[in-house]
Parts: C-alpha cells; structure tokens; sequence
C-alpha cells in the first residue's frame, strides 16, 4: 500500500516545527549568520518542544518519533535556518551511534540525560588527513589496562566548542583500516582535550565548527560502544540514519528560496509587467519547484525504509546527492531572478546561496554518495 499523504500526527508535527521555523529561526536567521554566535537560546526553544534528539527511543526518554518524522523536522528546521539546522542535526548525528550500537545500560546513561536537560553533542570522525576516505582515520584508541587512551586530532567537528558528548571513532592500529576502528563515548571535559578556534566559514556561520587535539586522554572502558573493532559498522549505519536528515535539510533550504522568489518574481515588476509573466523566470520557478518535490520524495523514501527495517544506503546516498546538488542550483536561481538584490544581504536568498553550498560536502560530499550508489549497484546487489 502506498500512499503520499502525511498521518494526522505527522501534519501537526509539521505544523509545529514550520511555525517554530517561521516564528523563532528565520526572523533571526541573517542576525546569528552576520555575529556568528551559537543560536543557544533557539536550540533550546527547539529541545523545549522536542524537535531536537529525533533518534532518541522512547523507552529512553525520547519522543519515538519515526524516521519519516524525523526528516519532516529537519525539512521544517532547515526552512527556518540550515545553518541553525546543522547544529540541531548534529545532536542526532552524535546520539545515533549510541542508538545503534550502545548496550541498554550505555543507552539509559548516556541518551536518557539528553531527554531531561538541554544538551549538546558532537560526532567525531573527520580529521585534518581523511574526510572523505574515513576508514583511513588515524586517532589512535589504545588499550591502557583499565580504561582507553585516545590520541589524535578530529576536523570540522560541529558543535565541538559546546557539546557535553563526544562520540569519537579512532583505530587500535591505522593499517587494519576499517577493520580497526571503533567508536567510544568521551567526556568533553576530560583532561588532555584541546579545542581549536571557531573555523572560519563560508556559510552556516552559527554552526559551531572546530578541530578537536586528543592528548593521551583516558576513557571508561565502559564507553566503548559494542566490541573493539564494531566502529565502522556503527558510522556507516548512522551515516544510513543521517543522511536523510540531511538530505531533508537540503529540501527545506530549498522550499525555502523557491518561496521567497515566488513572493519576488510576482513582485518585481520589469518591461512593465511583474518578472513572473516572463518565460525565462517562468521555467526557472518551474524547475526549481520540479526539483524540490522530487528531492522531498526521495527523502521520504529513504526514511521510510529504514521504518520498515529495511537497508536504506543506496536511497540514502540517493537523497542526499539529489537533494544537496538541487538546493545548490535551487538558492543560485533564486539569487539569479533576484537580480543584482539576490546578490546583496539585503535579501535572504545570499544567505540560502553561501549555506546551500556545504550540504553538498559534508555527511559524505555528492561525489562520496554516487561512490556508494555506484558500490551498490556493481557490487552489493
Ligand atoms: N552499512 C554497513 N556496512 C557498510 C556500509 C553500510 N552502509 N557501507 C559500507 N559497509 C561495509 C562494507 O560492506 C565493507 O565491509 P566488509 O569489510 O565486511 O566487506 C566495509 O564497510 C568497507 O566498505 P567499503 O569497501 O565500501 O569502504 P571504503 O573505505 O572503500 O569506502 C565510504 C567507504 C563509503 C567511501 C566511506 O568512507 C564514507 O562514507 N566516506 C564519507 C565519510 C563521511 O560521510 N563523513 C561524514 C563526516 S560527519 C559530518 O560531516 C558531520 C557534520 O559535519 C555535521
């Protein structure tokens, strides 16, 4: 049985994250994007009304939201600020490893304080020598007799600079590649932990950003998700859980800039009629309207599998291409039939234009997915 329609429960989820979007992220979003100060106080209004920690079960304490649910917030979210969105994404993308591969002890400990208290966390896996190839990663965790000791530096970690979780992935030996990796929840505030400054960005400029130094830091054994060696597993699944919200994000980013050339195009006025009766933008709003209905189907796809228990990469990698390439191209059309003001930061579709930009990079850039697309039609299936 198939069917497009959202459940009644869906529609007032929607309803909620949409107005939250529209009343607290995008009457702020150019402010936070100009000082790039961490949107604290709006994350928290989110975490208020549960729209942050999706992933989070309910026997823990969570909101047991669906997948699908999940990326309707996040398309919802992402309308508002995709810069704001990436933090509020980043809790999910850090809790999910424990979803996946925590015990129900590690579960109760470590997700359970995240239903109860406002709090942030960030999913270590990047460094400055292996993005894209992450089974490369060198961030050692060795085994120290009754406790891990873990060294190495992390990059481009989100939310670092405020997080109170730290999900990190390092390896016992670099050459077992993959097959070395595991992943182990670190306390923030353990000794040897050095933050970088704040990365310098393009877009998203309230996302806190940062490289991460680990210096011998010693970590409870007990922090280690499933078996020395399971980290792998455990990324590439979460990658499975996260692109969706993702690739969500990239729709809502999208919905975004085509509303807004929409409202321009019947606006702006040139040759004596408003620009929307001209051809040329015509089919450039038809585009952009054509390509944000199939990106938010795709996306759904892609969660709605994973609902069902069933394996979801290949969709994934679907969802997140698609839709990341086609906000890109969406927000620089919308820049184009603003004119010369879409150019200016007078009008948000600038902003939409610089933040569209890394959704096409991070979670795996769209090269990375049609790698895993590729893999999967020549060698999984
Ligand atoms: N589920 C389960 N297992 C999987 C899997 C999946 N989705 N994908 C791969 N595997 C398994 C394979 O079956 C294989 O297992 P065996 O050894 O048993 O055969 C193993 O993993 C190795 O797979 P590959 O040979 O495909 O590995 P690879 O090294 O050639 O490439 C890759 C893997 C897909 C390119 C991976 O490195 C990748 O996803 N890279 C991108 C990294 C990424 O997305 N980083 C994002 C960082 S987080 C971030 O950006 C957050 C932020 O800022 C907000």
């Amino acid at each position: 049985m198939i069917s497009f329609e959202y459940s009644q429960e869906q529609k007032e989820i929607r309803e909620m994250a949409m107005k939250f979007a529209k009343n607290e992220m995008q009457p702020n979003a150019a402010k936070y994007d100009e000082s790039g100060e961490f949107p604290t106080d709006i994350m928290k209004k989110a975490w208020e009304l549960g729209l942050l920690n999706t992933c989070i079960p309910a026997e823990y304490g969570g909101t047991g939201f669906t997948t699908v649910d999940s990326v309707i917030i996040s398309e919802c979210l992402s309308y508002g600020c995709m810069g704001m969105n990436t933090g509020m994404m980043a809790n999910d993308l850090a809790l999910l490893p424990i979803v996946i591969g925590g015990s129900d002890e590690q579960k109760k400990k470590f997700l359970t304080p995240f239903t109860e208290e406002f709090k942030i966390a960030s999913f270590c896996l990047t460094e400055p020598g292996n993005g894209s190839d992450a089974g490369g990663i060198k961030t050692t965790i060795k085994d120290g007799g009754d406790h891990y000791i873990v060294n190495g530096q992390k990059m481009w970690i989100t939310n670092a600079g405020f997080a109170d979780l730290f999900v990190l992935y390092g390896t016992s030996d670099p050459e077992l590649r993959h097959k070395g990796i595991s992943a182990i929840v670190i306390d923030p505030k353990s000794e040897g932990i050095e933050l970088g400054a704040p990365e310098k960005k393009m877009g998203h400029k309230c996302s806190d950003t940062r490289a991460v130094t680990f210096n011998n830091v010693k970590v409870p054994k007990e922090n280690m998700l499933g078996n020395p060696g399971d980290g792998w597993k455990i990324a590439m699944k979460t990658l499975d859980h996260s692109r969706p919200l993702v690739a969500a994000s990239a729709v809502g980013g999208a919905q975004c800039a085509l509303d807004h050339t929409i409202e321009y195009a019947k606006e702006r006025k040139q040759f004596n009629i408003p620009i929307s009766g001209h051809q040329a933008v015509q089919f450039m709003v038809a585009n952009m309207a054509m390509k944000t209905e199939a990106a938010r189907l795709l996306v759904t796809k892609a969660a709605w599998l994973l609902d069902q228990g069933q394996s979801n990469t290949q969709l994934a990698s679907y969802a997140k291409a698609f839709a990341a390439d086609s906000c890109m191209e969406i927000c620089t059309d919308a820049v184009q039939v603003f004119g010369g003001y879409g150019y200016s930061k007078e009008y948000p579709v600038e902003k939409l234009m610089r933040d569209a930009k890394l959704i096409q990079i991070y979670e795996g850039t769209s090269q990375i997915q049609r790698l895993v697309i590729a893999k999967e039609i020549f060698t999984r299936s």
